[in-house]
């Protein structure tokens, strides 16, 4: 079942994931490939992402994307916003016509661990690890913050982004409400902008994402 996981937001929102068992030719009979992606795993991703952009809107018009200097894609008239994110075998996607919004997928990974100082602050961790004692559930706690942040960086799409100073988690608890969890966030650069980070886990997969 290629469509893992749907959820309407709201009536303009919608949001999936697609769990890739399918070739590259199953995608291209609906996906243009305008650029050149040279590895093969990163070009099925590619493909599903964008496939999955019609799913959830049939009418999406896939070959409007543009990409702008940042890499982020975009539709000039803004008939949808939209984010889209891979790992591995899966490729999530968020679109509405009527907000921003941002999307992250990631797995459970030790890596993480190597980065946390890059992307949390030392009050952020200590928060992050109060009450934590198991390993697994220390690595999942960091891939979550770690994912609610890329998530942040896509909504804002502009680039230039220091994870540590610009995107803070100003409210150190979970909160689980109708089947998500949320966390709350604020985007500090030329304004302050407070923002509800959804989450979602599914085993080791964890979803993030943000409409505003
Ligand atoms: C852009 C970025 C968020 C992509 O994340 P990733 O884990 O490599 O890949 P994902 O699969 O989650 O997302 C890829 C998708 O993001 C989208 N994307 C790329 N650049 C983007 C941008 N600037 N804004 C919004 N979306 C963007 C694209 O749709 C891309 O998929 P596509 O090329 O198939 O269309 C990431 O490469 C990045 O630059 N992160 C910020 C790094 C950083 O500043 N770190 C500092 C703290 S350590």
């Amino acid at each position: 079942m290629p469509l893992f996981y749907q959820h309407n937001i709201n009536g303009t929102t919608k949001l999936g994931i697609w769990h890739i068992t399918e070739d590259e030719a199953f995608f291209l009979r609906r996906v243009p490939l305008k650029r050149d992606v040279s590895h093969a795993q990163k070009r099925l991703q590619h493909l599903a992402g964008r496939f999955l952009l019609t799913e959830l809107f049939p009418d999406f018009p896939l070959e409007e994307i543009l990409i702008a200097d940042t890499r982020k894609p975009y539709l000039e008239d803004e008939k949808y916003h939209f984010s889209i994110s891979h790992f591995g075998h899966y490729a999530a996607a968020i679109v509405s016509s009527t907000n921003r919004v941002g999307v992250d997928v990631e797995k459970t990974s030790p890596t993480i661990e190597k980065i946390r100082n890059k992307f949390l602050s030392e009050q952020e961790s200590a928060i992050a690890f109060e009450g934590v004692e198991k390993s697994g559930h220390r690595l999942r706690q960091l891939t979550l913050l770690w994912s609610a942040k890329e998530t942040i960086f896509k909504w804002y799409s502009l680039g230039n982004v220091n994870f540590k100073q610009h995107i803070c988690w100003v409210k150190p608890y979970f909160i689980r409400s109708e089947g998500f969890g949320e966390l709350t966030f604020e985007f500090r650069k030329q304004e302050t902008v407070p923002l509800a980070i959804y989450y979602k886990l599914f085993d080791d997969l964890i979803l993030t994402f943000v409409f505003t």
